[in-house]
């Protein structure tokens, strides 16, 4: 792998692990598992320590950030810590105004909606220097964590270009996909933008010691086929290319893109993301059968009783034994208001469960 000889990948430490078998096509005894925002509201340790302090601002702390990353892997014994971070991060760095607002989600000071709004945010460079507090975090995290592999992330260039142009979170993202089919030159101008610093947030964390990479497509999911294909996945696949030399394994994952499964993999995934809609069985055929698959218990699940959870739970794992290998997740990301105490006993039932023969 061609990272530095002290990475995790490259020392022994995580290469062997469950988590990374898996996405390298084995089927480890046990299969692994984490969640989606594993680390945040659910855990009352997390709502302790960010009370006072705004979320970019917990994100930039590495100390903080590190040990929010590493309270869900102490409490529920998961396979993989993921950062703790935001995709909206490599803008805050790269100069764009932007905050998290509670209960909303990211909001863009200017957003970005004209030939020479997109001229003007081109401008902006994402220095590696300028991402160090990030990959101090990393290296704060994987010193705790030893064998076990953190996750990096990025946001996907659609996603994060949806914000930028929309301002903010929106249902049907209307002004990102009204300049996608109506000039589509600023689009492409934007999207390259965005690919290169979304790569370079994830680039850094890599180096930094995380030993597999997720981009995270979240409103992917409201392109049809053809316009994702010729309109967001180049952009995805730059960004997948701004990593692919450093050698970990890459996760695509997208919410209500059971359309565009083939599409992601084509961008250059070595493993698929499944959200809950999708059957992860119904998935594999389709993906084929040398690509790993990870998901996809339904969240609203997680406020279930417990006989309805592991009649979830077991279901999913049937379907997952039809791909070549499987990572156990959610099919988003943990609801706030989760007990945490469920999300243990989902751990300790895929653990218990094993992979059985195929
Ligand atoms: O999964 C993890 O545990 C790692 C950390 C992580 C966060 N955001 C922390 C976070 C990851 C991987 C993300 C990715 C992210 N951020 C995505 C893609 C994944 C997805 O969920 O679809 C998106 C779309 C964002 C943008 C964003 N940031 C939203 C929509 C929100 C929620 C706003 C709210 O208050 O409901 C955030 C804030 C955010 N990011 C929180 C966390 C833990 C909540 C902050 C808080 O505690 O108030």
């Amino acid at each position: 792998v061609a990272l530095p000889p002290e990475h995790p990948l490259n020392d022994g430490r995580t290469s062997g692990s469950a988590l990374i078998r898996a996405y390298r096509g084995e089927r480890p005894e046990v299969t692994p598992v984490w969640f989606m925002r594993q680390a945040g509201r659910s855990l009352p340790e997390y709502r302790r320590l960010r009370e006072g302090v705004p979320m970019l601002d917990s994100c930039l702390d590495p100390a903080m950030a590190s040990e929010i990353t590493l309270q869900p892997v102490r409490r529920h014994g998961v396979d993989a810590a993921i950062l703790f971070s935001d995709i909206v991060i490599p803008l805050r760095l790269a100069g764009v105004g932007v905050e998290i607002v509670p209960g909303r989600g990211p909001v863009i000071a200017r957003p970005v909606r004209t030939a020479e709004d997109v001229a003007a945010l081109a401008e902006l460079t994402l220095e590696p220097a300028a991402l160090e507090p990030i990959a101090e975090a990393v290296r704060l995290t994987i010193d705790e964590l030893g064998s076990t592999p953190l996750i990096g992330f990025a946001g996907a260039p659609f996603t994060l270009a949806a914000y930028l142009v929309e301002g903010g979170p929106s249902k049907d993202h209307l002004a990102a996909r009204s300049m996608m089919l109506g000039d589509p030159e600023t689009w492409e101008a934007l999207m390259a933008w965005t690919a290169r610093i979304t790569g370079t947030f994830l680039r850094a964390q890599l180096i930094a010691g995380a030993s597999a990479g997720q981009l995270f497509d979240s409103w992917a999911g409201s392109l049809s086929l053809d316009d994702y294909t010729t309109s967001a996945a180049p952009a995805s696949a730059a960004a997948l290319d701004v990593v692919r030399d450093l050698g970990a394994p890459l996760v695509h994952f997208g919410v209500g893109t059971g359309d565009l499964l083939e599409a992601m993999r084509d961008a250059g995934a070595d493993v698929v993301g499944v959200d809950w809609r999708t059957r992860l069985d119904d998935a594999s055929r389709r993906l084929g059968p040398t690509v790993p698959v990870q998901g996809n218990l339904d969240s609203a699940l997680l406020a279930a009783p417990a006989a309805v959870i592991e009649r979830g739970v077991r279901d999913v794992l049937r379907r997952g034994q039809a791909a070549p290998a499987h990572v156990f997740n959610l099919g988003h990301g943990v609801p706030p208001e989760t007990d945490p105490d469920v999300l243990t006993g989902i751990v300790e039932l895929v653990h218990r469960s094993g992979a059985e023969p195929r």
